[in-house]
């Protein structure tokens, strides 16, 4: 076992948590614990105390001596501690704006701006609507055409290294540009986004204010009204009009496209979810409040307890955002009941090296930073081919379909799915090892997805939740 669960434990144990911040390093030693030792993890179930066994909803327990409640394990209470409170937003040094709030409001003025799409209908917030937990509600997104993809949600993503269901992206900014440009979701183009800009008198304000004067778009045989680029298609017509273009013109639009959607990501990076039931309950843990103790009820504790040991979920739910920031291949059913066909991190891994909008590139505020050192490090191999991002599992229970395609409805399907396994598509790739039928029952299912339903926070500021009010230009 290691140090840092014992000192989580004595910590906790004294009520003095100061000195425990469950940043990312834990996250990491849990991979780290996955990825060396996964046979050796206990499973079993220590005995239940007789407290565990109280009727729903009665007071919780704490022994007086500031010790958890006694229906958890010292090695349970170290696991459950990791996962609370969220530790303070780290930076973001890739770009320069990630914590300007004018920028944050200029990027919320975008993301609810379906004048960025091709049609004129569809906005960021148009997929991940605030009505819906910032996804869908679909199995497959829709834009201008249908994806083969399910609209994951944004929350605490300032948290996360990769982004996108395969990590084809290492930053926020850097993927704000694909659902604008991308012909089956908006369909924009990054000429049509600077004019937009030029001439909304609002937008223009805001920008001028921050990254100074735009380029003069007027020119029109300089900076013709849509173009980008457009790779693998050399006839595409807005491919032919961004070559036309002089390379510092197109520079300049680069940098304004940059500029914009790094004014989308800090908007994003205030997308946070936190202070759900199971945060209250773990900072009882800490300090023996009982009112915090009775956060989860006895059910929702039973749930937890089988998260964090025979159900195996911490093993890659871990952490804070019940993450590991890592891959996974579940060898999910397929619709069809054939091998999948979607490469995941496999292919997502390969297109984030190229990109030129990665941590490492020129637009990147931080081109020698850790963000991009990371990129030295990505393993590009066949045994990635079909892992998929393990999803943050707060506020779970508010979003369905669920999983990378929609596969699973509900989270009953979800768990029903880790109990028995059942219709596991034929392996292609490096199918996960600690994936085992957990045979549970019917009443732990149902424990289970009661402790998932703590897991959902309290609800944004309205004022984040809409198009923001812009100062008006020249006031
Ligand atoms: C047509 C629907 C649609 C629109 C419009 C859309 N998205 Fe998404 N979004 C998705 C889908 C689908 C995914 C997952 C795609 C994948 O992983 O390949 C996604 C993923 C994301 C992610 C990554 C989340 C994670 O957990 O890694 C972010 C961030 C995001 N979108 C932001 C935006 C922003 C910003 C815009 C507007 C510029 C936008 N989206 C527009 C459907 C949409
Ligand atoms: C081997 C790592 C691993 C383990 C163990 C694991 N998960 Fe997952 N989980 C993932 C990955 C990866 C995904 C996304 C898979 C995909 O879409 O292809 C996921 C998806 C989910 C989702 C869907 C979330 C969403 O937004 O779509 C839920 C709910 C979930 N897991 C709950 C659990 C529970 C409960 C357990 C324990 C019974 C568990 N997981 C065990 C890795 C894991």
């Amino acid at each position: 076992m290691s140090a840092v669960p014992f000192l989580a434990l004595i910590l906790a144990a004294c009520g003095a948590t100061s000195a425990l911040e469950p940043g990312g390093e834990h996250a990491d030693a849990a991979a780290e614990e996955l990825s060396s030792a996964p046979a050796s993890e206990p499973t079993g179930d220590p005995p239940r105390a007789a407290s565990s066994e109280r009727a729903e909803g009665s007071a919780p327990v704490g022994s007086g001596e500031r010790r958890g409640p006694s229906d958890f394990s010292e090695i349970e209470l170290a696991r459950i501690l990791r996962h609370s409170p969220l530790p303070p937003r780290p930076p973001d040094p890739t770009n320069r704006w990630a914590d300007d709030p004018r920028a944050a409001r200029l990027g919320q003025a975008l993301f609810f701006d379906a004048r960025l799409s091709a049609n004129g209908e569809i906005a960021c917030a148009t997929c991940h609507r605030p009505e819906l937990d910032l996804t869908d509600g679909k199995a497959l997104f829709e834009g201008l055409g249908v994806g083969e993809r399910r609209t994951p949600p944004l929350w605490n993503l300032a948290w996360s290294r990769w982004l996108l269901w395969d990590g084809r992206v290492d930053s926020l900014w850097a993927q704000a540009v694909q659902p604008l440009e991308n012909p089956i979701e908006m369909g924009g183009d990054r000429l049509a986004a600077a004019h937009l800009i030029a001439s909304d008198p609002d937008l223009r304000a805001a920008y001028n204010e921050l990254f100074g004067a735009l380029p003069d778009l007027a020119d029109g045989a300089r900076f013709p009204e849509h173009a980008r680029p457009v790779a693998g298609r050399p006839d595409d017509p807005h491919d032919v009009a961004w070559r036309a273009m002089e390379a510092a013109d197109r520079e300049a639009i680069d940098s304004l496209l940059v500029h914009l959607t790094k004014s989308i990501a800090a908007y994003e990076r205030l997308l946070v979810s936190t202070d759900a039931p199971f945060d209250r309950f773990v900072a009882g843990l800490r300090d023996g409040d009982p009112e915090k103790l009775a956060a989860l009820s006895a059910r929702e504790r039973r749930g937890l307890k089988l998260f964090v040991g025979k159900a195996r979920c911490r093993m890659c739910h871990v952490g804070p955002n019940f993450t590991d920031n890592e891959f996974h291949n579940l060898s999910l059913p397929t619709a069809d009941g054939g091998l999948p066909r979607d490469a995941g991190r496999y292919e997502g891994s390969r297109l984030l090296r190229a990109d030129p909008l990665n941590a490492a590139g020129k637009f990147s505020d931080a081109p020698k930073g850790a963000a991009a050192e990371r990129l030295g490090a990505l393993v590009v191999g066949s045994e990635t081919w079909g892992e998929f991002k393990t999803p943050s599992l707060r506020n779970v229970a508010r979003r369905g379909p669920l999983m990378h395609r929609g596969q699973f409805t509900d989270l009953a399907e979800v768990i029903g799915f880790y109990s028995t396994l059942e219709g596991q598509s034929r392996l292609h790739g490096h199918r996960e090892t600690v994936l085992v039928a957990l045979e549970l029952s019917e009443q732990e299912q149902a424990d289970l997805r009661a402790f998932l339903g703590s897991l959902s926070g309290a609800s944004l500021p309205e004022t984040l939740l809409g198009p923001p009010t812009l100062p008006r230009a020249g006031q």
